[in-house]
């Protein structure tokens, strides 16, 4: 059952094709990692499936309706680039995107030490335990960009949408950032498309990788045609390993990035 649809969707900025064609199945609790060469409409995908913009032509089913424009709990989406709350401790951001996402209000009294408590757990879970009582100006950007991580994880929507969220991360902050989103993963059944631009960290966390690229192209109008999907990655346990899509699709390694 295809939860999330994509039906012949292109992308025109004025007369520059971004993304064309592009048909996809996406079943609930799918997550898909998307890669491609830098400017080929990846971020702009991910907007078409937030509702952020609408394609010129085409369509986009979520739950076979269309894509929500606000974030919400049933057909709710949540981008990670969205960023923290500055006049909000470390906690309270956390309270709060559980609160936006899920509950129409504010935590008042006992909900609001339960909530607490909660934000307190996740981020022990994504290792700021101890900067809870801190403003996010007080973080460096790396620890600020996992609180917003944490924010996006926290809100759990039914789908996902992470526009490059690790990149900027040190390697074991990283590794522990893919742990809490498997973990959560587990527990939610969330619906994931996350682009990155490191091939294994796609494969490692995918069960689908997808590379989006150009299949036609005119040297005197380099704009003139947009990306499309050319490769769609079985990555789950049992699918080809990482090293030998490698060496069967040489120039993988390239579109990546
Ligand atoms: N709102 C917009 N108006 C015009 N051009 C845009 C807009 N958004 C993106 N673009 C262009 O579309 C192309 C693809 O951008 P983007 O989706 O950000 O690529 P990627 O995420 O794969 O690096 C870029 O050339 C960018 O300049
Ligand atoms: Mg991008």
């Amino acid at each position: 059952m295809s939860f999330v649809t994509v039906r012949d969707v292109w992308q025109r900025y004025g007369d520059r094709s971004i993304i064309e064609r592009v048909n996809l199945d996406v079943a609930e609790g799918e997550f898909v990692s998307i890669v491609g060469a830098s400017g080929c409409g990846k971020s702009t995908f991910l907007r078409l499936l937030l509702a952020d913009e609408r394609p010129t032509r085409g369509e986009i089913r979520i739950d076979g309706g269309e894509p929500a424009r606000e974030p919400g709990r049933e057909r709710g989406v949540v981008f990670q680039r969205y960023s923290v709350f500055r006049h909000m401790t470390v906690r309270d951001n956390i309270v709060a995107a559980e609160s936006f996402a899920r509950f129409p209000g504010r935590f008042f009294g006992p909900a609001l030490r339960a909530a607490r408590a909660r934000a307190d757990d996740t981020l022990a879970r994504i290792g700021l335990a101890h900067v809870a009582g801190q403003y996010p100006a007080t973080l460096s950007g790396g620890m600020q960009q996992r609180l917003a991580i944490g924010q996006a994880l926290t809100a759990r929507p039914r789908v996902l949408l992470l526009d490059e969220p690790f990149g900027a991360l040190d390697t074991g902050t990283r590794l522990a950032m893919h742990d809490f989103l498997t973990e959560l993963r587990a527990e939610t059944n969330m619906t994931v498309f996350m682009v990155t631009h490191d091939l294994e960290e796609g494969f490692k966390l995918g069960d689908r990788v997808l590379v989006f690229d150009k299949v036609r192209w005119d040297p005197h109008s380099p704009e003139a045609f947009g990306a499309t999907i050319t490769y769609d990655f079985d990555a789950r346990d049992g699918g080809i390993p990482f090293q030998r899509q490698l060496e069967r699709y040489p120039g993988l390694a390239a579109q990546a990035g």
